[in-house]
């Protein structure tokens, strides 16, 4: 059965997606963290407007959670447009893209989430639309079939993707922009929390803010959905009053441990050092063991467990650390030494 978890990037209900937008910074200066990105952002956004231009079409790409949407919802708000959102999976034919393109006014973002996921054929359609703001749209098929060339405004696209890798050259080569979002330090997540805890007009202990930012797997996403359970668990277990020593508790409920890790970090750890002995094993064979999808882990687990240093990834797949062996409490194998 695959693992629902609160940790992981993908939101998991109406409820929880209002609860991020509510939190959601709304311009680049309440946005806190990624401040080199953030920079250069400003000064795109600011030449733009200089020459009453819409921004460049952006490409941003990292982990799930650290901030992509928001991104794209920032930009859209300091051009002073609208935003349309969409995703690769949903769009299954150019007829798709086509009304949401044709209704497109000047400068208004379009956002496409999981852009390395567009069925080729829409993905073709794109291209004359990013280069030209022009598409070419078949009506009718066979002898019939005549192609209507429809011109655009002029748009920005704005692409988000885990795995740039994933993107076509040709794709990738028609963004003017690109930004890699990476994991939060916990100074910038405690901000986050801090802020965060201030709108929801929670109180919450210093200490208590340090313990959340600790176990948020660098994800500001994360540190708000964690914040919001240990609110409610501290609302019904200890008078609303946040202390580390609530939070402590709240979070081992919730299955966090200590390092952020959560349970299906650790069962990939587990299967790695007891099925395959510490690896190195592909990730479709820990994937095949978990009976999870290889994207999910790909996406969503790796990443985290990579930049902490709990696995390693090489030429012949993913080993674990000693350092793995030593939050789970297990011994490394006799004789391992050079293996780490
Ligand atoms: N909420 C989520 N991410 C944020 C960020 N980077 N800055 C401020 N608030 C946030």
């Amino acid at each position: 059965m695959p693992v629902e978890r609160i940790i992981s990037g993908k939101a998991l209900s109406e409820e929880e997606e209002h609860f991020n937008r509510s939190l959601r910074p709304r311009t680049l200066d309440e946005y806190i963290g990624q401040r080199a990105m953030v920079d250069k952002l400003r000064i795109s956004v600011q030449a733009a407007r200089n020459r009453s231009e819409p921004i460049e079409h952006v490409l941003l790409h990292g982990p799930p959670g650290l901030g992509k949407t928001t991104l794209a919802h920032i930009i859209a708000h300091e051009m002073g447009a609208r935003m349309v959102q969409s995703s690769g999976p949903a769009l299954v034919r150019p007829g798709d893209l086509m009304g949401i393109l044709t209704n497109l006014e000047r400068g208004d973002v379009l956002f496409i989430d999981e852009v390395h996921r567009l069925a080729a054929a829409v993905e073709e359609f794109l291209y004359p639309a990013m280069e030209d703001f022009q598409v070419d749209f078949v009506l009718d098929k066979g002898m019939y079939a005549k192609t209507i060339n429809v011109p655009l405004k002029q748009f920005t696209l704005v692409g988000a993707t885990t795995r740039a890798g994933l993107l076509t050259a040709p794709l990738r080569e028609r963004f003017g922009i690109f930004h890699h979002l990476d994991f939060y330090p916990a100074e910038e997540l405690q901000e986050i929390i801090r802020r965060s805890a201030r709108m929801l007009e929670v109180e919450i202990e210093s200490q208590a803010v340090v313990e959340l930012a600790r176990r948020s797997r660098g994800t500001p996403r994360t540190a708000n959905r964690l914040l919001r359970r240990v609110r409610d668990y501290a609302q019904v277990k200890a008078a609303g009053q946040i202390t580390a020593a609530v939070a402590d508790e709240a979070l081992l409920v919730e299955g966090v441990d200590q390092a952020g890790l959560d349970e299906l970090d650790r069962k990939v750890l587990h299967t790695i050092i007891d099925f395959y002995h510490g690896g190195p094993v592909g990730i479709e064979a820990i994937a095949a063991t978990l009976n999870e999808e290889v994207d999910t882990l790909v996406d969503m687990v790796e990443p985290f467990l990579l930049k902490t240093g709990f696995i390693s990834r090489t030429s012949k797949g993913r080993r674990a650390s000693k350092r793995a062996y030593d939050h789970l409490g297990l011994a490394p194998p006799r004789g391992g030494q050079g293996m780490f």
